[in-house]
C-alpha cells in the first residue's frame, strides 16, 4: 500500500521533488515528464537555484491548452518563464504537446525514468479528466466544467480558458519508472486520500496511480 508522506512547508516539498530530479539529471542519459501549475512552482525555483548540468536529459510536457488567445498562457510559455530560460538544456531537449502536430509525437513519454504529477480537485492528472479510461494515449480532450473554473484564475476569466487541451494518456504517464505526485492545499486532501486509499476507478484517474511500483507522494498543507 502506498502512503503519502505529509510534508512540513511548501519549499520542502519543491525541495523533495527537486532531488529526484536532481538524482534522475546524474544518469548518462534520461527522459522527465513535467507538470505544470501552481503546485510545481516550489520544485522549478529549487531546480534553478541548485544550478544543474540538463545536458544529458530529454523533457516532455504533459499537456498543453488548444487554441489559447494568449501565448503566454501557454505551458510552453510556464516551462520557459519557470525553468528552461534558467538552465543549459537546449531547446531541441524539450518537449511539448503542440496539438497541430502532436500525433507525430504520440506517445512521446513511453517510459520515462521520472515523471512528476499534479492533481486537479476532481482527481485529473495532466488533463486526463474523470470517466476516462485507464488505457488512454495522448489525445485531444475536452476540459471540464470544474478543471475550467478551477484554472480561471490563470485568465482573466472563465470565458478565456479554452474548452480543449491535449494530454499525455495515463498509459504512458504510468509507464514511467517512478512517478512522483505533489499536491498542496487542503482543497487536494480529499481528492488524493481518495485517490491512493479508496477504489482504483475511472471517475478519479489519480487512482491509477494505486497501481504503480515506484511511486512517492508529498503533501503539504
Ligand atoms: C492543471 C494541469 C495539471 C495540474 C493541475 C493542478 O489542470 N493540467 O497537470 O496537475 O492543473 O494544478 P495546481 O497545482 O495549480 O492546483
Amino acid at each position: 500500500m502506498h502512503k503519502i508522506t505529509i510534508i512540513k512547508s511548501y519549499f520542502e516539498l519543491g525541495s523533495k521533488a527537486a532531488d529526484c530530479v536532481e538524482k534522475t539529471l546524474l544518469l548518462p542519459k534520461s527522459s522527465i515528464i513535467f507538470p505544470t501549475g501552481s503546485t510545481p512552482i516550489s520544485m522549478y525555483k529549487e531546480l534553478v537555484k541548485r544550478k544543474l548540468n540538463w545536458s544529458n536529459t530529454t523533457t516532455y510536457n504533459l499537456d498543453e491548452y488548444m487554441h489559447l488567445k494568449n501565448p503566454e498562457k501557454s505551458y510552453f510559455y510556464y516551462m520557459h518563464k519557470n525553468l528552461f530560460n534558467h538552465t543549459n538544456i537546449s531547446s531541441n531537449k524539450t518537449n511539448f504537446l503542440d496539438y497541430k502536430t502532436f500525433s507525430k509525437t504520440k506517445n512521446y513519454g513511453f517510459c520515462a525514468d521520472l515523471c512528476i504529477l499534479g492533481i486537479g480537485r476532481n482527481g485529473h492528472i495532466a488533463f486526463n479528466e474523470p470517466g476516462g479510461s485507464f488505457d488512454s494515449e495522448t489525445r485531444i480532450v475536452e476540459l471540464s466544467k470544474q478543471t475550467r473554473k478551477d484554472n480561471s484564475r490563470f485568465f482573466k476569466s472563465i470565458q478565456d480558458v479554452p474548452l480543449k487541451a491535449v494530454t499525455m494518456g495515463l498509459k504512458p504517464i504510468m509507464s514511467s519508472k517512478k512517478i512522483v505526485l505533489l499536491a498542496k492545499g487542503k482543497s487536494k486532501k480529499e481528492i488524493l486520500e481518495k485517490a491512493i486509499f479508496e477504489e482504483i476507478t475511472e471517475k478519479i484517474p489519480a487512482s491509477i496511480l494505486q497501481k504503480h511500483d515506484n511511486l512517492k507522494i508529498y503533501y503539504c498543507d
